[in-house]
């Protein structure tokens, strides 16, 4: 066929009686929540997104949707930006302009750790939503809790994926995020069950499996190399890729991949 302007191809097909073949990309959106803090949210985050960005490259978006306390930015190194997701939040900047490029290619809507206004509609879903268009996953790193902040962030996601520990406080909670997921009628992907060490007080994993009755995706270990990567701001898949956490968040992205349904390379 000769080379024509795109609407004119579409034209053209349509006479033949053709379907025009037009691909509006239209981003999933998969957000990382737990009850508790501290359990590995963003750590998950960043070493996901880090994950496909590496098969999808800038077609992925991670977004700091804690506006509390974000740290996502820190996972990454990142420690200033000219705009945040709470300068989106608030209207002064369209989500687009908040997109900062990492120097790993991966694109970043980062929280802002000096901003003290308020906050006073979080609507997450409308905020991102022109954004879907540009990618093929965006990636929420929630904050913990059921509160107002997490709650826009399981509105504007597409599929949940929960992270745990292997102790009986963060277990019971996450108990909680299972029934949010029913009430606002979220699909799980499933659980990461994150520091897991194997000492002898910890609730073993089938344990953990047995009471959830969710399938576990992936067990971390906890690992001082992911301890480490932070304080080099890199995700452990990047700054130890030979680690035993780096190894089980790639092996965890590649379940990701499969569940979301992406196509082999
Ligand atoms: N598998 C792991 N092994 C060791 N430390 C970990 C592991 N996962 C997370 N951490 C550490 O735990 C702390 C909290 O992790 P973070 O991802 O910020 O949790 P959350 O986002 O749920 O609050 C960080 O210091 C992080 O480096
Ligand atoms: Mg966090």
């Amino acid at each position: 066929m000769p080379k024509t302007k795109p609407l004119k191809r579409i034209l053209h097909t349509m006479q033949r009686g053709q379907k025009p073949q037009i691909r509006v990309k239209r981003a999933k959106i998969l957000g990382v929540f737990s009850c508790k803090g501290g359990v590995g949210k963003t750590t998950t985050a960043a070493n996901l997104a880090s994950f496909f960005a590496s098969r999808l490259g800038k077609e992925v978006l991670v977004v700091d949707a804690n506006l509390s306390a974000p740290n996502l930015g820190l996972h990454l190194g990142i420690l200033e930006v000219e705009n945040s997701i709470h300068d989106v939040l608030v209207g002064a900047v369209p989500a687009e302009s908040a997109v900062h490029v990492h120097n790993s290619g991966l694109h970043v809507i980062p929280g802002s750790l000096a901003y003290e206004g308020d906050i006073p509609l979080i609507d997450f879903k409308a905020s991102i939503e022109p954004l879907r268009q540009k990618y093929k996953l965006i990636i929420l790193d929630s904050a913990p809790g059921l509160g107002t902040e997490a709650v826009a962030a399981i509105k504007a996601c597409d599929h949940m994926l929960i992270v745990t520990n292997p102790e009986i406080p963060t277990i019971a909670s996450t108990m909680k995020t299972f029934r949010a997921a029913e009430r606002y009628r979220k699909p799980i992907l499933g659980v990461v069950v994150n520091k897991v060490s194997g000492r002898k007080f910890e609730v073993p994993l089938s344990e953990v499996k047995r009471t959830l009755g969710w399938p576990v995706l992936m067990s971390v270990p906890e690992d001082l190399k992911v301890r480490e990567s932070l304080t080099a701001g890199a995700p452990v898949i990047n700054f130890a890729p030979k680690s035993a956490a780096a190894r089980a968040f790639m092996e965890l992205g590649e379940r990701v991949w499969e569940k979301l349904g992406f196509k082999s390379r």
